[in-house]
Formats: C-alpha cells, structure tokens, sequence
C-alpha cells in the first residue's frame, strides 16, 4: 500500500514538472466575480515563478494597477461601462424576478436586457480598439514575447489580442459571450443537456425538449447579433477580411472550464478541455477570535451563514426583515453577510457582517447550513466542504447551478417570488437543518470531488505550462471549429446522397 503511495506521488512529480523558467503570461480578464476567479489563478501562476501583465481599463472596478503579483498595462477608455450596467441590471433582474418563473426570467435576461449586454461588449469593443491603436502599447507587447495569453471569453477581448500578436491562448472559462462555454466547443445534444437558463435538468419531457430547443436559438441569435454588430468589425478591422469572429472565438489552445462532473451533468467534451471546477476551494483556516467565539456559543445547535455574494449588497427591505424574523426564530446562531441597512426585525442569534471568511466557516465543524445565491463559487466550496444548501437564485445561471445540487440531493431552492410567502424560508431552513439526507448528500458529493489524482488547481496550473512549454496545443484541436455549419453537420453530403439516389431512381424508371 505505502509502495503504491510512493508510486503515485512519484508519478504526480514527473506530472507536475516545476517549469525550470519562468513565462511571461499576458492576462486580460473580465470585472465583477470573474476577476476573483483570474486573481486565483494569477496568484498560483505567480508562485510558480512566473511573470504575470494584467490588462486593465483605465476605469476599472476591480483589478488594482499596484499589485505586488503582477503588473499591469492600463488602457485609457472614455466610457465607464461595468459597474453602472451591472447594478442596473441586477436590480432590474431582482425586482421583475420577485413576481415571475424561471423560464420567464430566461426571456427577460436574454431578451429584455439584450441591449444593455449589447451596451457592454459595444464598450468592451471601444476598450480592444483603444488597446490595438496605441502602436506604443503593442509594440511593447510584442516586445516582451509573451508565452501566453490567459483571459476569460465572456468577453471577445482576449481572443482577438492573442491573435494578434499570435500568442497561445489559454481560457479560463464558464461563459462563451452569451452562450455556456461547453456549447461553444464540444457536441450538445439538446436532448438531455439543459440550456442555462431553462430551469431544466438533464431528464426533460417532450415539451421540456421543445423549449430547450427554442431557448437554444435564442440564445444563438443573442450571440450572432452581438458578433455581427460588435466583434466581426473588429476582426475585419485589426485580422483581416477573412477573419471569422465564430472562429476566432473558440479557436484556444486549452479551456480551463470553471465546472466538473460532480456538479454538472455529465456531457460530451473535447481533447482540449479540462475541468477545473473547485480549483479556488482550500481547507479552513482559523476564524477571527470574535467570530470563533461567536460560533463556539452557538453550541450543539450550530451555526448557519447566509451571503448572496459580490453583486447584491443589499435586499428590498420587507424581503430583508422576512429573512432576519425567519433567523430570529431558529435556535441556531446566524452569521449574515449583508450591507444594506439593519433590518428591524434581526434576532440577537445574528451577527450581520459586512464581509465573512466564507471557505473558513464553510469548514468550520460547527457549520449546518449555507444559505446562498448559487454562484458557481460558492456552490463549488459548499460541495467542497459538504454543507447542504438553502438556495435564493437572483439571477443569470444561479437558478440552474442550485438545480444540479437540489437533484443530488443537497439542497432545496426558494425562488424570489416565493421567499417571502408562507413562512416559505423558515420551512426550508428547518427541512435542511433537521433532514440528514441533505447533509449525507452533500458529504458523499464532497467526497467525490476531492477523490482526484491531483488538485484542481494543480490540473490548471499543469495544462497552462504546458502549452507554454509546447508553444500552443494544436495537437489537441479538432478540426471541427474551421468548419462551416453544412460541413459540420453533414448537411451537404445528405443532399448529395439523397440527390444521387433520386437521379438513380429517376434513371431506373426512364429505363423501364
Ligand atoms: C494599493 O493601493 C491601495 C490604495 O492606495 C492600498 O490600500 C493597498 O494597500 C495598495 N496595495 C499594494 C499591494 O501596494
Ligand atoms: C511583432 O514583432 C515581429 C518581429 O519581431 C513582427 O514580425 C510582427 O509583425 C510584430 N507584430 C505586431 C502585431 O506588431
Ligand atoms: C435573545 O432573545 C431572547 C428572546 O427575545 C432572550 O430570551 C434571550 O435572553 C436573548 N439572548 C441574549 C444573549 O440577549
């Protein structure tokens, strides 16, 4: 047994070879909580020894110009295009969400918000320009002879600069514009692979089936309006008439997909992909001491904590005392994390915090419930650490992520416009803190995730040095994404077949 031990960690040695030069990585990331996923990564590439450039518009709200990890190009943009829009949105989203269903939400984000998404990649195309017509700027890109460009493809920016100073491209990714980044690259039969969006699972009946199709081409349609009107005239501008931005799009040499099989369905993939979901996840760290101390006092009942991440500060006021007297009625002890104003009803067994250590008292032993929005990020560490969920979807694909949890068992989901109805959130509370099989569940998944030969991270950090060790990954592209859709599809061929049997048919009949 020790000698199999000895074995595998001698093979994930020679796996993990310690790149003996640093790179030089060129990052261009995406704002807001995709940021947070690059930051990981960049932070990881660092501690390998390599050098690390971040391209930043001058008005942005995240990424910081005097990290001690990286460096950074800033780009001088006129329009202060993130953090407007996104607040717009998600309170739009929020408020018409508290009197809708699902699917209907799906057709508001995609349909009724398309000139706001429209709005940002217009931006995002002002910010590829400005960054293509500073002759200085790229120059001394070209001049630092980058191993590798690293970006996430929710935006088309990456793509187009890696292609135009011909690098390797490395994406770390979830969303393809519009589209869920599996979509953009491998097979997707619409049969049993939901559409993000749909409120579906992978079991869907006939008439799930049909909608799941529609939602599809609404979703291509979204997508081909915004590569028509944003990204191909840039592609023609800066790559030439013959640039295809379809193409351009997915043509990376490795996807890091921010996903697994422990929380997705299982689906079709490419040689080029590798899944990497949880890779932000680490085991607990010591809280606070006013924190610890808060949570030891919670005793045999233990401890609940609530946050709905980066992009909603606050709540509605009637939902947020709903939410605080549900709390107050509980003897577990609650740590909320919240910044709009106290609500009048908040229990003296809350703490409400502007800020928690959330993977540190997700792995806290005295944790029994996580009440969460269904960002990936979060779902990843509740699945990490095994803490059942109380799931409260606002937008985009939280509704769908909290989906694949609540099928397995491990969570039970409230939507906006229930919540506050009922006694709706206490119940759900009290079913997940008193049902073990939400416990067991998620325990069992936690357990599949971290049964991996090598650490998520590890898995990323692995591939990255390789394609910058090999120059690129072409090896490991199919051919299928130069193809145009006939092609792709067979379509041609059929007809040709069915053609040349007609004439054959008709021949045999003149014949006779
Ligand atoms: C960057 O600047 C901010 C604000 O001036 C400061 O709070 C922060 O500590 C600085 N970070 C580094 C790494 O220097
Ligand atoms: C980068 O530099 C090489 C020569 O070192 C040159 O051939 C190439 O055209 C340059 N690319 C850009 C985009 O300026
Ligand atoms: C919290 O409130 C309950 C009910 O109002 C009361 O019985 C209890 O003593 C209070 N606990 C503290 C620590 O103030």
């Amino acid at each position: 047994m020790k000698l199999i031990y000895c074995c595998g960690a001698l093979v994930l040695l020679i796996l993990v070879p310690s790149c003996c030069k640093g790179g030089h990585i060129l990052v261009l990331p995406i704002e807001g909580s995709h940021w947070i996923n690059m930051d990981i990564l960049i932070q990881a590439l660092h501690s390998r020894g390599h050098s690390l450039t971040v391209m930043r518009p001058s008005n942005s709200w995240y990424i910081k110009d005097n990290s001690s990890y990286y460096s950074t190009f800033t780009v001088p943009v006129k329009r202060s295009f993130y953090q407007k829009f996104i607040t717009k949105i998600i309170f739009d989203i929020i408020q018409f969400e508290r009197g809708a269903l699902p699917l209907t939400s799906f057709l508001y984000a995609s349909l009724g918000m398309f000139s706001t998404t429209l709005e940002i990649h217009r931006a995002v195309s002002e910010y590829v320009s400005a960054m293509l017509d500073d002759a200085e700027l790229i120059r001394t890109l070209n001049n630092t002879k980058f191993d590798l460009v690293l970006t996430d493809p929710c935006w088309g920016s990456g793509a187009l600069l890696a292609k135009y100073l011909s690098i390797p491209l490395v994406f770390n990714v979830r969303w393809i514009i519009s589209e869920e980044g599996q979509f953009g690259i491998a097979p997707s039969p619409l049969s049993y692979i939901p559409i993000t969006g749909s409120g579906y699972t992978d079991k869907m009946t006939f008439f799930q089936r049909v909608k799941n199709n529609i939602l599809y081409y609404i979703i291509r349609m979204n997508d081909m309006l915004i590569t028509k009107q944003v990204y191909q005239p840039l592609c023609e501008q800066y790559l030439g008439s013959d640039c295809d931005f379809d193409h351009l799009k997915i043509d990376a040499d490795i996807w890091l997909m921010r996903t697994d099989f422990v929380f997705d369905y299982p689906r079709p993939t490419m040689p080029n992909v590798v899944y990497m979901g949880g890779f932000h996840c680490k085991p607990a760290e010591p809280l606070p001491d006013y924190m610890e101390e808060f949570v030891r006092s919670s005793a045999e009942h233990g401890v609940i904590i609530m946050s709905l991440g980066t992009f909603v500060p606050e709540l509605p006021d009637d939902l947020a005392n709903e939410i605080a007297a549900a709390f107050a009625k509980l003897p577990q002890k609650v740590i909320w994390s919240y910044r709009g104003p106290k609500p009048s009803t908040l229990g003296n067994n809350t703490l409400l915090v502007d800020w928690m250590p959330q993977k540190d008292l997700l792995g806290h032993p005295k944790i029994k419930l996580f009440v969460a929005h269904g960002g990936t990020n979060g779902i990843q560490e509740a699945i990490y650490h095994g803490v059942p969920i109380v799931g409260l979807p606002l937008f985009f694909d939280q509704y769908d992520n909290l989906l694949r949890l609540q099928v397995k068992g491990g969570a039970k989901i409230l939507t906006l416009s229930t919540v506050d109805k009922d006694d709706n959130f206490l119940k759900a509370v009290q079913e997940v803190l008193n049902e073990p099989s939400y416990k067991q569940n998620m325990q069992r998944l936690s357990r599949l995730h971290r049964d991996q030969p090598m650490k998520p991270i590890d898995t990323a950090l692995f591939w990255m040095e390789y394609v910058m060790r090999h120059k690129g990954a072409g090896h490991l592209k199919a051919q299928s994404y130069r193809m145009p859709w006939y092609v792709y599809h067979s379509v041609d061929v059929v007809l040709f077949l069915t053609a040349t049997v007609m004439f054959i048919r008709c021949l045999w009949k003149y014949v006779c």
